[in-house]
């Protein structure tokens, strides 16, 4: 399935990471490859780029869309929290690395995984298969106060006991398999929280965060990542929930390795979200590594 994936804040990460040509940069989340593909462009002819993603489909297209830059980028298929460790592990030090969080059009439309709350998809939610828990186990497995504390965690969901009580209910009659289901259950439970937004936003934010441990990731990468940069180098976070953008606003601060550049994050302008609505809720913040 071709789908396109327009990448968030491209100028603003470029220059946050102030790349130059013979710059060796991290890519942390390569999905479709467009940022890695601006970062190749802007370091040319001779910048090298190091690429991590999860998803297998994600990495061998991107790798497709990189070919015209070959000799000057190495993907691995890892988990972005391991990369500050790999990097380390064979001696490279780096000008910049970058993470774009949250989810891919790829992952959202072309998967096949039960991201969207709007496809009837098996309720998966793995950005990697390799990993041992589906959202369809959580939904069917946790106790209702597990159910309440994980949409309380990780979404933030304020109608937590509400949907986990609609929840427990439903598996009551019927095992939930699919996105759709479960989608469903959650919108004859509560209303939307805002208009134009679906009731099970949270709900499946929430899901997904837990079945591919994504604050942990995150907070692991953070403690690794200024141990690779070179001084001066720079690290650029893209979030897109309050969760993500508060342990990277908090590492930042007090990690005495980096010195913070953006005091308020970036948010993309009116005309970049009217083009990509994706962009709605990107944050950037970008750290300089002290000498
Ligand atoms: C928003 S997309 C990146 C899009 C990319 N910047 C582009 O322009 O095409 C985020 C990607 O990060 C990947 N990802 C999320 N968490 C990851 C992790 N812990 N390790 C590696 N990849 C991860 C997802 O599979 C997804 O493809």
């Amino acid at each position: 399935m071709e789908v396109r994936h327009e990448p968030v804040l491209l100028e603003e990460v470029l220059e946050g990471l102030s790349v130059r040509p013979g710059g060796i940069y991290v890519d942390g989340t390569v999905g479709l490859g467009g940022h890695s593909e601006a970062l190749l462009r802007a370091s040319a002819p001779d910048g090298f780029l190091y690429g991590f993603e999860w998803d297998e489909d994600s990495l061998r297209r991107a790798e497709r869309r990189l070919s015209v830059f070959s000799g000057r980028f190495k993907l691995f298929r890892a988990n972005f929290a391991e990369a500050p460790e790999i990097l380390a592990r064979e001696g490279i030090r780096v000008d910049g690395i970058l993470l774009d969080l949250g989810l891919s059009s790829f992952l959202l439309e072309g998967s096949g995984r039960g991201f969207s709350f709007l496809r009837e998809e098996p309720l998966d939610m793995r950005m990697d298969t390799r990993l041992p828990m589906r959202a369809a186990d959580l939904v069917n497995r946790l106790s209702y106060p597990q159910l309440v504390d994980l949409l309380r965690t990780y979404g933030e969901e304020p109608r937590a006991a509400a949907i986990a009580r609609a929840i427990v209910e439903a598996r009551r009659r019927k095992r939930i398999e699919t996105s759709a289901e479960l989608a469903g259950i959650v919108a004859r439970a509560v209303r939307p929280r805002k208009r134009g937004e679906h009731p099970a936003t949270l709900t499946f934010q929430a899901l997904r965060i837990a079945v591919n441990r994504e604050l942990e990731n995150l907070k692991r990468f953070l403690t690794g990542a200024p141990e690779v940069l070179k001084p001066g180098g720079r690290l650029v976070v893209i979030s897109f929930h309050s969760l993500e953008d508060r342990l990277v606003k908090k590492a930042f601060r007090e990690d005495a390795r980096l010195k913070v550049l953006t005091k308020k994050p970036i948010r993309p302008s009116e005309e970049e979200v009217r083009r990509n609505p994706r962009a709605r809720s990107a944050r950037l913040r970008v750290a300089e590594r002290c000498a």
